[in-house]
């Protein structure tokens, strides 16, 4: 791994945060996941104006400037490729897209100072940035898709702030701990009006008789980079696109389910609980939007 924290790159065993720090007492921190395409960050300026956004929303100031962010998400990828020997060879089951790619987690906490849940009471915020060999699904999982279940906000709690990336996952964290214990590869949460709204860490969209349905933005949920990039893909393909809110019945009873996020692209979702999802294997739409994904991302 290569770590960066304000602006100086430390060894990972050294790569320490205060235990005064906001970001571990409160979770009161802004972050981005990104990853590379042939070693270049891909849709680097969205993350980084979801970052901008995030911090607003929360009244965090970025200490530093675009331009220094943009420049350190590079330097760090720079610094990480190619791989070291002490890096782990690459699975064998690897999708082959993913292979010597890297994902760069960048955060900003508001500091540390006295305890106290006030924001005045921060100093120093921290910039810290951790490019890591990307972990992605196998390629098994994008040909036989994977399962998920639906999680009610009542059992888990409602994300704080949905629409802004911050550390505050309890709720996403107890999500994703009721699929791994039912065997699934991620939770979607129902929220307390009974809509289905997005993933733990991941956005959902369903196909039914050719059009492609996703929660809108407004709903609550994490405005995915992702998302963006597939609904202007599917409206390219002249896919009729709607941007509704689903109840579980919808997604039960979909011809096709898939997930969005930057590691999986598109991810085909073929057993929803106990049942599988339309055919069972990863659908026709799911399959044509994931190539279209490909060949722009590449
Ligand atoms: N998660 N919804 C939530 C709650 C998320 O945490 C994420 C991303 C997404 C998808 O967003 P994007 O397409 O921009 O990656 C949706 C990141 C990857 C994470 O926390 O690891």
């Amino acid at each position: 791994a290569v770590v960066s924290i304000d602006g100086e790159r430390v060894p990972p065993e050294r790569a320490v945060v205060s235990v005064f720090d906001r970001g571990f007492l409160y979770g009161d921190s802004v972050y981005e996941v990104l990853r590379t395409y042939g070693g270049r960050a891909f849709e680097g300026e969205e993350h980084l104006s979801r970052l901008a956004r995030s911090a607003e929303r929360i009244g965090l100031a970025l200490p530093w400037p675009r331009e220094r962010l943009s420049a350190e998400v590079a330097r760090v990828v720079a610094a990480s490729r190619p791989a070291g020997p002490d890096e782990e060879p690459p699975a064998p089951d690897a999708a082959p897209w993913n292979v010597g790619e890297r994902t760069v987690r960048l955060v900003v906490t508001r500091g540390s100072g006295e305890l106290g849940l006030d924001p005045a009471l921060a100093a120093d915020p921290k910039v810290i940035l951790l490019a890591l060999p990307l972990q992605a699904p196998p390629l098994a999982a994008y040909r036989q898709g994977v399962g998920a279940v639906i999680v009610g906000e009542t059992a888990v709690g409602r994300p704080r702030e949905p629409s802004a990336k911050t550390g505050a996952h309890l709720a996403h964290v107890l999500a994703l701990r009721q699929a791994r214990a039912a065997g699934a590869h991620e939770a979607l949460t129902v929220d307390r009006d009974g809509f289905v709204t997005e993933g733990a860490s991941s956005n959902v969209f369903l196909v039914q008789g050719g059009a492609v349905t996703t929660p809108p933005l407004d709903a609550g949920l994490l405005p995915g980079v992702t998302r963006a990039v597939v609904l202007a893909l599917a409206r390219e393909a002249g896919l009729t696109v709607r941007e509704a809110r689903p109840r579980p019945e919808a997604l039960a009873g979909a011809d096709e389910l898939f997930l969005t996020s930057t590691a999986r692209e598109i991810l085909p979702v073929t057993r929803l609980g106990d049942r599988p999802v339309g055919s069972g294997a990863p659908g026709e739409v799911t399959r044509l939007l994931h190539r279209r994904f490909r060949a722009r991302a590449d």
